[in-house]
Formats: C-alpha cells, structure tokens, sequence
C-alpha cells in the first residue's frame, strides 16, 4: 500500500460532534448515469486472456501500487504501475492502491461473464465512503472533499468492465485456498501487497512448493515464480496491440505540438535567462494538458549540457549560437509515451561545425531505420547506427584505432562520443518491457507492432582534449520513434523535422522570422 505519510498534527483540527452530524446532510445525491467504459477496457480484456493462457491454475497478484512520499506530508502526483494500467485499462492517477487479481477458474468457465481466458479478474480498489464516513471530509489522501468524487464499486466496473471488491476484502482473496493455489505477485508494484503474499506463502503447506524444500529454497522458487510473472507481464508489452499503436501515434503528435511551442517560445527563453528551464516548463505544459504529463524528466540541454546525457537540471541559459537538445516526451492519459529528441540551433540556423556533427548523427539514424523490418535482430539496428558513427569519427581523426577495431568487440574507443545504446522498446514506459529476457530484447528479432526508438547522437564536451575546438560543447541527438510494420518501418514522429535544412526551414516562422 501507500508509503506511510508522518501525521501532521498542526494540520489537523479536531472535529466536534455538532460537524460530524452536521456533514452528511443536504447534499444532492449522486448521479447514477452510467459511465463509459476507458478506451483501453477491449485491449485490456484480451491482454489478460493472454497473461492467463501463461499462468493456467494459479492465482496472479498485479497491484497498482500506492503514493509516493516526496516531502513530508506531500506525496507525488500517483502513477500507476505500468503492468497494472496495461491490464485494467486504467491511466491517469488512477488507481492508488488497487490490486487486479486473477483468479482461475475450472475448466469450462471461459464464456462466464467476468472471465478472461482462464482467470476471472477482480479490482480490488478503495470505493467511494458514504458522506457519514469520515473518510469524506477527514481524509487527504481519499476523502472527496479533499481529492474529489471516487468512483463506487459499480461505477468502477462500467469504467473498466472489471468485477470490483473493496480493497479491505483483498487479504482474505488472496489468502483462499493458500494450500493449494499457487500465488505468483508482480513483487516491485507494491511492497505490502508482496509481504502480505510472502507471509501467505510462508504459512502455506502443500502445492506452492514441494514437501522436501527447505525454507531457503522454497523462498527460492517463490521468487523465481514471482520473476517469472515480472518477465511474462513485460514480455506481453513487446509487441503493440492496434489500440497502443494509436496511442503512440497520438503520443507523438502531441509531442510535436509541444516541440513547436517550444520553438516558438525560443526568443522569450533567450530573454529571460536560464532558458533550458522555460523549455522544459513550455514543454511540459503542452505536456499536461495534451496528456497526463512528460513521460519522463525533459531533457532540455544547451551548449555542452548537451554533452551530458540525462540533463535534466535544465538550470543553464540559451545563447544565440548554441544548439538546444531537446528531448521530452508527451504521456497521454492512457499513460503511452513518446520519447522524441530533436537538437535545434538557438538562433534558428547552424553553423558549419554543428552541421557537420548533426549531420553524421541523422546518417547514423538514417541508416539505423534502414535496416528496420519483422526477422532483423534488435542489435542490427545499434550497430547500423554505430558503424556510420565510428566511420565518421575515423574520417575526422579522431578515432586512435581504425574504425574497425574500434568496432570490434576489443575495441570500443567510439563509444566515448556515444556511450548510450541506439534504440529502446517504447510504450507505457519510456524505456518499455524492461523485465524481458535478454533473448527477446537485447538478443532478440524485431517483429511487426513492436515500437522502438532510434536515437543515435554524438557528444563532444567542452573539456574534451582530443577532438578539435570548433566541435568541443556541440552535443547531438536525434531520436524518433519507430513502428516495425509488415515489410519494414514507420516513423511515428516523422512530422518533426530532421534534415538540417528542414529543421531551418521548420524553425524560421516559429521564430517569426
Ligand atoms: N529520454 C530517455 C531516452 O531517450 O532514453
Ligand atoms: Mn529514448
Ligand atoms: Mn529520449
């Protein structure tokens, strides 16, 4: 459940009794049209479908997780786990501490209403507390009055089509049949709701391990069993359904929306100093009111901070001359992600030394995108991208071995100018289906409806002694996002501008010039 928050006592006043009679009366009741069912309700169902066909017979524990404490009394804005919004359907900040349960059912159950496949599933969530609870008025982190309207048990189940439970008839699901009912957690969701399962586990004789186990291998196995389900959960994200296509589609061009406001907003960040701040605020405005927020920290790095691969301090000035790296990522309220980087000239033209680096890096992409098809090993697409980037940087002499050796495997001297990988799985998170095993990602073959970006780049700091001082402080990035199709690819973030010429011709009215 939720991190403990410490009690405020400064921040509370007592309540009389004369309040606590006074506060249930004379409020209209609440509206009984019925809610539509969440955009993602279909795909979810048949997302579960299939996560059930893996685990036949045991029960599977996804909870949403709960707040996160940043200071004090304040929490973080909730965000639920990605494993959790990919089979309820739910985004946004929904749903603080709920727990989607599947449970199987015998044989023959498959058309009941409520199953999925060979599971029911059941959200057990905290519904809306009658106006004489205290909840309603006392509560900060639940209470209508403080958070507003939450839904009943029924109005949850016509959003997500779910069977729904209130969160305190959780411990007893789970507990059911603890002999013989194999109980696999996502562990990493949410820490009470896997010690509550690792006690069960703990007190349970029978199926969940064999007799002759010792307690430290049966411990073994049940975490082994739980990482199996981490593995299986994020290996289901690999490859998009037709309603995530969409998703990603929108994510992307609501990120160009922000990328354009952004441009437009260039002379204003000049103006006012620490510049990399009023880009990552123009952002992450569009950001919020596109979607739910950035999918990740907005990278908005000038000058050399663009030679720093997460800058996310964003605390510098813009100047006239520098290149802005810009990479920032609008999260819809689906929660799908964008993560799109486009390096941009401040004054709206490069100079000859930055367009030569940028032009190398979009060469590395372009050829990175070229070998995109169903069949082409995931790596293919890196070493694509780093065979233009080692060559390029041999022809500038700046390599101390040939681009050959470099590239082999005892080599290496490249990657000090792009130390990062080229492409990663993108969806609900940024850096998607993370818990894959090596063999289906890292080592695996690309198919069609998988989503990956493609963001080679070259980084020369300001304090680097071994590259030519036109090119120190110039950081370079491209980086878009990336549909396998049928018989190759599709750029999901084409609509922004990648050519030198076209990002120029791009940028120039945006700057009212
Ligand atoms: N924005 C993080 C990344 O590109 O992977
Ligand atoms: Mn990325
Ligand atoms: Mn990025």
């Amino acid at each position: 459940m939720s991190e403990k928050q410490p009690t405020n006592p400064n921040r509370r006043t007592p309540f009389s009794d004369a309040f606590r009679s006074f506060i249930p009366q004379g409020w209209a009741p609440y509206d009984t049209t019925p809610l539509t069912r969440l955009p993602a309700a279909e795909a979810a169902r048949a997302r579960r479908a299939a996560i059930s066909a893996q685990f036949p017979g045991e029960r599977l524990v996804v909870p949403a997780g709960g707040f996160k404490v940043r200071s004090n009394d304040s929490d973080y804005r909730f965000r639920p786990h990605s494993a959790f919004a990919h089979l309820s359907g739910l985004g946004t900040d929904r749903e603080p501490d709920a727990v989607l349960v599947l449970e199987p059912v015998p044989a023959g159950s498959a058309d009941e209403p409520g199953v999925d496949g060979g599971h029911r599933a059941t959200l057990f969530f905290m519904p809306r507390a009658p106006r004489e609870a205290e909840q309603f008025y006392a509560d900060a982190r639940y209470g209508e009055m403080w958070v507003g309207q939450r839904e009943s048990l029924e109005e949850m189940h016509q959003l997500t089509g779910l069977d729904c439970a209130p969160s305190g008839e959780l411990a007893e699901s789970l507990a059911k049949e603890a002999d013989t009912v194999r109980v696999r957690v996502l562990r990493d969701a949410d820490a009470d709701v896997t010690a509550q399962v690792d006690s069960i586990r703990a007190a349970a004789t029978g199926t969940q391990t064999t007799g002759e186990q010792s307690a430290e291998e049966r411990r073994e196995a049940e975490l082994a069993a739980d990482a199996e389900l981490a593995t299986a959960l994020s290996e289901l994200r690999l490859v998009k359904d037709a309603f995530e296509v969409q998703q990603l589609r929108e994510a992307c061009e609501a990120t160009a929306r922000g990328f354009e406001a952004v441009v437009a907003d260039l002379p204003e960040a000049l103006r006012r100093g620490r510049g990399e701040r009023w880009v990552e605020g123009v952002f992450g405005l569009h950001a919020r009111h596109a979607g739910n927020a950035v999918g990740y920290d907005t990278i908005a790095a000038s000058g050399d901070h663009a030679c720093t691969l997460h800058w996310i301090r964003n605390d510098g000035d813009l100047r006239e001359g520098d290149l802005l790296l810009l990479d920032a990522g609008v999260e819809l309220d689906t929660l799908y992600t964008a993560d799109v980087t486009r390096t941009l000239p401040v004054s709206g033209r490069f100079s000859e030394a930055q367009r030569r680096v940028y032009e190398a890096v979009l060469e590395a992409q372009e050829a990175a995108m070229a070998v995109i098809r169903p069949g082409v090993a995931f790596a293919e697409v890196h070493r694509a991208a780093i065979t233009v980037i080692a060559t390029r940087l041999e022809e500038w002499g700046l390599l101390p071995v040939s681009a050959e050796e470099s590239l082999s495997e005892e080599g290496g001297q490249h990657r000090r100018w792009m130390v990062h990988n080229t492409s990663h799985h993108l969806g609900l998170d940024v850096h998607d289906c993370a818990r894959a095993r090596t063999e289906n990602y890292r080592d695996g073959v690309l198919a069609e409806g998988m989503v990956i970006t493609v963001e080679p780049g070259l980084y020369f700091k300001s304090t680097d002694l071994l590259v030519p001082e036109e090119l120190r402080g110039i950081g370079v990035r491209i980086e878009d996002d990336v549909l396998v199709t049928a018989d190759g690819y599709e750029n999901l973030s084409a609509m922004l501008p990648r050519t030198p010429d076209d990002v120029e011709a791009w940028m120039a009215p945006l700057l009212g010039r």
